[in-house]
């Protein structure tokens, strides 16, 4: 009988410390999580040096619990996956150098994997039977990225954001309204009592064909609403402001996919990252994939998020291609996912 090979994932790019332990890339043994979270909500968002000092905190603790629910020991590991892009560069590095003092001592490979591969593979253990070639939109805090997904590990980026990301635009609107980080899910709670249509909020589709994407027009243009309704000394009605904003994301978002899925000529579309977990997107991709007779695909809730079960699974496929790093792998802030 073939071995199962386990791969331990450590993910520490942003605000989330976690370590995952998955089987033959596609079974979650152990998906373990520290969230920051309640810390930088009193900063209204993520502080770099603070997310860094509570990773070190906690990452040896959070790999532990890892272990122990998978009921494993180090040495039952095949190799250890880690995140060394992109991110926040002292977040990422304590990831890096946990991983790769393990990796050392425990004589098991080291598999570097990027955060944005990681957010596509959340799709491939949501789904055990999936597999490329397909299209996937990936949203998140950082990126907004459209990608042809041509075979595991290898990306062609169709289009991308000029400016905000989309995540970055939701919890940018959010503060202003006067709700907590992150933003996002507060805005997805708040549009579902209010009306799309209430205030007509640009989209932006940039040149015709154009794959990419510009959020930051929008952003500005709901932050001048907010600020002229409280100086004409109007009411904002914040949840049709979150409703009228969310409808203009989420109709470019769907109209470009589509013409990305048409022009590859893909049957096979897969959405990843935190907002992908946004209800409005969710419904509106769902019904108009029905229509078109497009399979859809998106992560569980919880594996939309930051996670290291899909640090663990995009590695799998790194042990097997033989990607490898050594004592010198380094964090890459700006690591590109079409960079192999
Ligand atoms: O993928 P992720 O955990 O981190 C990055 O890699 O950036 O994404 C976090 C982002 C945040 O901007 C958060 O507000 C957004 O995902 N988000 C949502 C929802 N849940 C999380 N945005 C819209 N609707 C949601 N339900
Ligand atoms: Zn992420």
């Amino acid at each position: 009988m073939k071995k199962s090979i386990r791969i331990l994932g450590i993910e520490t790019s942003c605000d989330e410390t976690a370590a995952a332990i998955v089987e033959d890339g596609r079974y979650i043994l152990s998906n373990k999580l520290y969230s920051q979270i309640e810390i930088h909500k009193k900063f209204g968002g993520v502080v770099p040096e603070i997310a860094s000092r509570n990773h070190i905190q906690k990452i040896s603790g959070v790999i532990d619990e890892a272990l122990s629910e998978a009921n494993m020991t180090f040495a039952d590991l095949d190799a250890i996956a880690v995140t060394y892009g992109p991110g926040l560069v002292g977040a990422l590095l304590v990831g890096v150098s946990t991983a790769k003092a393990l990796s050392f001592s425990l004589n098991k490979p080291l598999i570097p994997v990027n955060h944005m591969e990681g957010h596509i593979f959340a799709n491939y253990i949501t789904y055990m039977d999936l597999e490329p070639p397909c299209v996937c939109l990936i949203v998140s805090g950082g990126h907004t990225h459209l990608v042809h997904v041509q075979d595991y590990g290898r990306y062609r980026i169709l289009g991308r954001t000029r400016d905000d990301a989309v995540g970055e635009a939701y919890d940018k609107v959010a503060r202003t309204l006067g709700l907590p980080y992150p933003g996002g899910p507060q805005i997805d709670k708040l549009a579902m009592m209010g009306d799309p249509k209430a205030i007509n909020f640009p989209r932006a589709y940039l040149d015709k064909d154009s794959l990419d994407f510009s959020f930051s027009g929008l952003k500005s243009a709901v932050l001048n609403y907010i600020n002229q309704t409280n100086m004409k000394r109007q009411p904002i009605i914040k949840e049709n402001v979150a409703a009228s904003f969310q409808a203009s994301v989420v109709e470019v978002l769907v109209n470009k996919t589509l013409m990305a899925v048409k022009n590859i000529g893909t049957d096979k579309l897969l959405l990843a990252g935190g907002v992908s977990a946004n209800s409005e997107l969710r419904k509106q991709f769902k019904d108009i994939c029905y229509k078109k007779g497009i399979n859809l695909y998106y992560p569980k809730i919880e594996l939309c998020t930051d996670n290291a079960a899909m640090i663990a699974s995009a590695g799998y496929y790194g042990y097997i291609r033989g990607d490898r790093a050594d004592m010198t792998l380094n964090a890459v802030a700006s690591l590109a996912l079409d960079s192999k």
